[in-house]
């Protein structure tokens, strides 16, 4: 890693003003130099709280996007065009549409893992940090419909006991991890706890110790007295469990764990969307208007 690129990067921050956000998957190098790292509840915390006038967004299009409706006075920067997320755009405008008119009396809850059309004919949205929350939150009589990604909503529906309608989304990164995987890893290491995520499928969730966003398994990891942990998520927040609890053991379920597209940003990409101001991710109105409604009501339930 180049010095002189990290101060490129530090001077163009500067000179525009600007916050850089990483998720908890990003590369170690972006996560080093990042303002705020975290999950997508608390990223979208941070993109609806700045000062900066510009922000940088490591991650992928959904998260731009997002930043970009909560804070539509901002510029907002994507480093990589072609960094997106496949499980948002396995349904779209028109097949949500359709779906209402098949349940037309159904909230909509849709996962932040959408896109900004997706939010905005949704009631509500949420993240894998708050949906318990969220969908627990909702009056019992009510019909849900759950998109896009069916294994955080069989999550929900197990966790609450409430059912939902579900669309069969899912993200192909964490469909990697096999429960095969988890166990291999548990007997080599029989003392370590398996945190899951809820995107992983039935199988890995049915035999992991703790299901929780990658928000929730760095609170967990920080606060327990376990001293060894089989991941099963996207391997990057390996890098941030270890620099936060130097003493502790973390194990990748499977090294397959890697997210093509959040490993797109390159410390070379962020410092270019510094200098040239690319690629900025705007949401149309009403869209943006709309979608920021369904963000908003998710922004104002946050877990224990
Ligand atoms: P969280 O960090 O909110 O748990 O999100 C997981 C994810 O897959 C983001 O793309
Ligand atoms: Fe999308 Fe999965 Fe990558 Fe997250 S890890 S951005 S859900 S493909």
């Amino acid at each position: 890693m180049s010095a002189a690129l990290l101060e490129k990067i530090q001077t163009l921050k500067k000179q525009r003003n600007a916050v850089i956000l990483a998720h908890n998957y990003q590369p170690g190098e972006i996560q080093d130099i990042a303002d705020f790292t975290g999950d997508s509840l608390g990223l979208s915390v941070q993109a609806a709280q700045t000062d900066a006038e510009v922000i940088v967004f490591c991650g992928v299009l959904f998260m731009a996007e997002t930043a970009a409706i909560l804070s539509p006075h901002k510029t907002v920067l994507l480093p990589d065009k072609h960094a997106g997320c496949p499980m948002a755009d396995m349904i779209n405008a028109r097949q949500l549409r359709e779906l209402k008119d098949q349940h037309p009396e159904a909230l909509v809850v849709c996962y932040v893992n959408s896109t900004a059309k997706v939010k905005a004919l949704s009631d509500y949205c949420c993240t894998s940090g708050n949906a318990l929350e969220l969908v627990s939150s909702l009056p019992a009589e009510r019909e849900i419909i759950f998109v896009p990604d069916k294994n955080l909503g069989g999550f929900i529906i197990d966790q609450t006991g409430r059912d939902m309608i579900l669309w069969p989304g899912y993200c192909s990164t964490h469909m990697r991890i096999l429960a095969a995987d988890v166990l291999t890893v548990r007997e080599e290491h029989p003392n370590a706890r398996v945190l899951a995520h809820p995107e992983c499928s039935p199988d890995v969730r049915a035999i992991a110790d703790e299901l929780l966003s990658t928000g929730g398994m760095l609170k967990f990891v920080k606060t327990t007295d376990v001293s060894e942990f089989i991941i099963a998520t996207e391997n990057g927040i390996i890098h941030s469990l270890q620099n936060q609890n130097p003493d502790k053991r973390f194990y990748p379920a499977t090294e397959k764990a890697m997210c093509p597209n959040m490993k797109k940003i390159s410390l070379e990409k962020v410092a270019w969307a510094l200098e040239d101001m690319q690629y900025q991710i705007t949401v149309p109105e009403p869209i943006c208007s709309d979608a920021r409604q369904s963000l908003d009501r998710m922004l104002q339930v946050i877990p224990e």
